[in-house]
């Protein structure tokens, strides 16, 4: 599977990550097929992708998106509850909770149902994919995307591939985080850590802040200002951790 070959993306879970991974991808242009456990949640995930926050309808008032695009978004999404619905796509992303069990009972119950080729992708933000893709036969297939949140404004997006993910699968996904206006990284799987690059490096920086808030030698405001001034960091690492600004997971 090329990037040029996918067209039809399933999103396994409509939550917080799968709702933003799909509305991005709906924008660019593929067709996205949400899958969730319940036509109320599927309902939510509609909802909030086009009136939320962060949704097509804000992005247009903002003049971030146009009419057109926002119409075409509309059109290229659909919402099932039927894990069947999924079995033609081209890129499967799975966003369910971070739980090790849970992840792998959803990717083993994919690999027997979706086509032979289709790529698997997990949006775990820290699970080793050396401990998911056990979970699957087709483990040249299966790789780590890690976005970050919301899906739709964060550029970034970790590709983490394990030994044996092939390299057509990471070139594969690198097109399609172009094609969305991502930037991709590579970073390999390193089983015993939890976490890639990103929410590594910030929550060491986290842990030193707290660290030096303990020690009482600089109060929480100026531990704030010190990295916001001193390094044009947009907002300081306690100001960012006590949910300030949310969506780092
Ligand atoms: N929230 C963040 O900032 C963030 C950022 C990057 C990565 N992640 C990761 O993304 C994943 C999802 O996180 P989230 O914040 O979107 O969680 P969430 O709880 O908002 O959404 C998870 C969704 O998965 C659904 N679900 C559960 N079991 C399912 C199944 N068998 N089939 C289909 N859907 C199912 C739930 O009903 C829910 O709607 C996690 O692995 C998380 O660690 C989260």
């Amino acid at each position: 599977m090329k990037a040029e070959d996918v067209k039809t993306i399933g999103m396994m879970g409509g939550g917080v990550m799968g709702g933003g991974i799909g509305q991005t991808l709906a924008l660019a242009g593929y067709k996205v097929i949400i899958r969730d456990l319940t036509d109320e949640l599927l309902e939510k995930t509609r909802s909030s992708i086009v009136d939320g926050r962060f949704g097509l309808k804000g992005g247009v008032e903002r003049g971030k998106v146009t009419q057109e695009q926002m119409d075409a978004a509309v059109a290229n999404l659909s919402y099932t509850t039927k894990m069947v619905n999924l079995r033609d796509v081209d890129l499967l992303i799975e966003a369910v909770p971070e739980n090790l069990e849970l992840k792998r009972t959803v990717w083993a119950e994919l690999d027997s149902l979706v086509k032979p080729g289709a790529i698997f992708a997990t949006n775990t933000s820290g699970f080793a994919i050396g401990e998911l893709n056990k979970a699957v036969a087709r483990k040249d297939l299966f790789l780590g995307m890690h976005w970050f949140s919301p899906a739709n404004i964060m550029r970034l997006v970790e590709l983490i591939h394990a030994p044996e993910t092939s390299e057509d699968a990471v070139k594969a996904l690198e097109g399609v985080c172009e094609k969305a206006g991502k930037v991709s990284v590579r970073v390999k799987d390193a089983p015993g850590e939890y976490g890639f690059i990103a929410n590594r490096i910030y929550y060491a920086a986290v842990a030193e802040a707290r660290k030096v808030l303990e020690q009482g030698i600089a109060t929480e405001d100026d531990i704030n200002k010190a990295m916001v001034y001193g390094f044009n960091w947009p907002v300081g690492p306690l100001a960012m951790a006590s949910g300030a600004r949310r969506g780092f997971a």
